[in-house]
C-alpha cells in the first residue's frame, strides 16, 4: 500500500474519556416520557449531552425526565409531537434547531403495540402501529439527516456528521404471531435502517440499530409481572433475566459515542440472548 492510500491519522476515533463521551452534542429521543426512551435520554444527559425529550401524552412525565437530565448539567427541553405526523415531527425540529442550534444524534425510540389475533386485527390497528413504528422513524430521520448534511462534521464535536440509533426489536428477527402489526414494522426498520446507513455513510453519517429482548416496561407488563409469567417468559431468555431499560440505553450511549466510529448499519441485540432459538438449547 502506498502511503497516500492510508488514510491521514486523526481521522478515526481520539481516545476518549469513559464519562461524557457525548459533551456538546445535542440528542433528540423520541417517546422519551417512559420506558426505555425515558432511560436513554437520561442516558444520553448523564454522558454530556443536551437533550430534547419528545413525548405525546403525558406532560408531567416528560417535565420530571426533563428536570432529572438536567440535574446532569446540561440543557434539556420537553417538546410534545406526534411522531406519525409530518407537521408535528417538522415543527419539532425547528423547535429543537432554534433551542439548540442543530442535532448530532437522533434516537427513534418512540413506538407502541396494537396487539390482535390477526383475523381480528382492524385497519386502525395496523395503521396506529406502522405510522408510528415505522413511518416515525422515517419522518424524523428525514429530518435529522437535513441538518446533518447542512452541518457536515464539526471535528471539535465529533468524527461523524450525525448518528441515527433507531429502537427496533428482537421482532425484527423472529416472527410473532398475534402482534403482526408490530413484527412488520419493525422488519421494516431494520431495511430502512440498514438502507439509510448504506445511502448516508459516504457523508459520515451513522446510522445503525438496537434490537431490544423483553425489557422491564409498561409496554408488556402482562409478560413480567406475575411470578408465573415472568417464569414463562425465562424459557425464552438464556440469560435468565429480563432486561433492564438502562441495559438498552448503555448501547445506545455507545452507538452513539465516537467509541463506535467504525459501526455502521449495525443492529446491536440487547436481548440476553433471545434471538439464539432457545428451544434448541434441549430440543431438535
Ligand atoms: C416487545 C415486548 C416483548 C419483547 C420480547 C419487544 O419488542 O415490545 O412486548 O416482550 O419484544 O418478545
Amino acid at each position: 500500500m502506498t502511503s497516500a492510500s492510508v488514510p491521514a491519522s486523526g481521522t478515526t476515533s481520539p481516545d476518549l474519556p469513559a464519562h461524557r463521551v457525548l459533551s456538546g452534542q445535542k440528542a433528540l429521543v423520541t417517546g422519551a416520557n417512559s420506558g426505555i426512551g425515558m432511560s436513554v435520554a437520561l442516558a444520553l444527559g448523564a454522558a454530556g449531552a443536551d437533550v430534547v425529550v419528545n413525548y405525546v401524552v403525558g406532560d408531567d412525565a416528560a417535565n420530571a425526565v426533563v428536570d432529572e437530565i438536567r440535574r446532569s448539567g446540561v440543557r434539556a427541553i420537553a417538546v410534545k409531537a406526534d411522531v406519525s405526523s409530518e407537521t408535528d415531527v417538522e415543527r419539532m425540529f425547528a423547535t429543537m434547531l432554534s433551542e439548540f442550534g442543530t442535532i448530532d444524534i437522533l434516537v427513534n425510540n418512540a413506538g407502541l403495540q396494537r396487539d390482535a389475533a390477526f383475523h381480528d386485527m382492524t385497519l386502525t390497528e395496523w395503521n396506529t402501529v406502522m405510522n408510528v413504528n415505522l413511518t416515525g422513524q422515517f419522518l424524523c430521520a428525514r429530518a435529522a439527516i437535513r441538518e446533518f448534511l447542512r452541518r457536515g462534521v464539526v471535528p471539535q464535536v465529533s468524527c461523524a456528521a450525525g448518528k441515527i440509533i433507531c429502537m427496533s426489536s428482537v421482532h425484527q428477527q423472529i416472527p410473532w404471531g398475534g402482534h403482526a402489526n408490530y413484527a412488520s414494522s419493525k422488519g421494516g426498520i431494520k431495511l430502512l435502517m440498514e438502507s439509510l446507513a448504506q445511502e448516508v455513510a459516504p457523508q459520515r453519517i451513522r446510522v445503525n440499530g438496537v434490537a431490544p429482548g423483553a425489557i422491564r416496561t409498561p409496554i408488556n407488563t402482562s409478560a413480567w409481572d406475575t411470578k408465573e409469567a415472568y417464569a414463562r417468559l425465562m424459557t425464552l431468555v438464556p440469560y435468565g433475566r429480563i432486561g433492564e431499560p438502562q441495559d438498552v440505553a448503555r448501547a445506545v450511549v455507545w452507538l452513539a459515542s465516537d467509541h463506535s466510529d467504525y459501526v455502521v448499519g449495525t443492529t446491536l441485540y440487547v436481548d440476553g440472548g433471545m434471538t439464539l432459538y432457545p428451544g434448541f438449547a434441549t430440543g431438535g
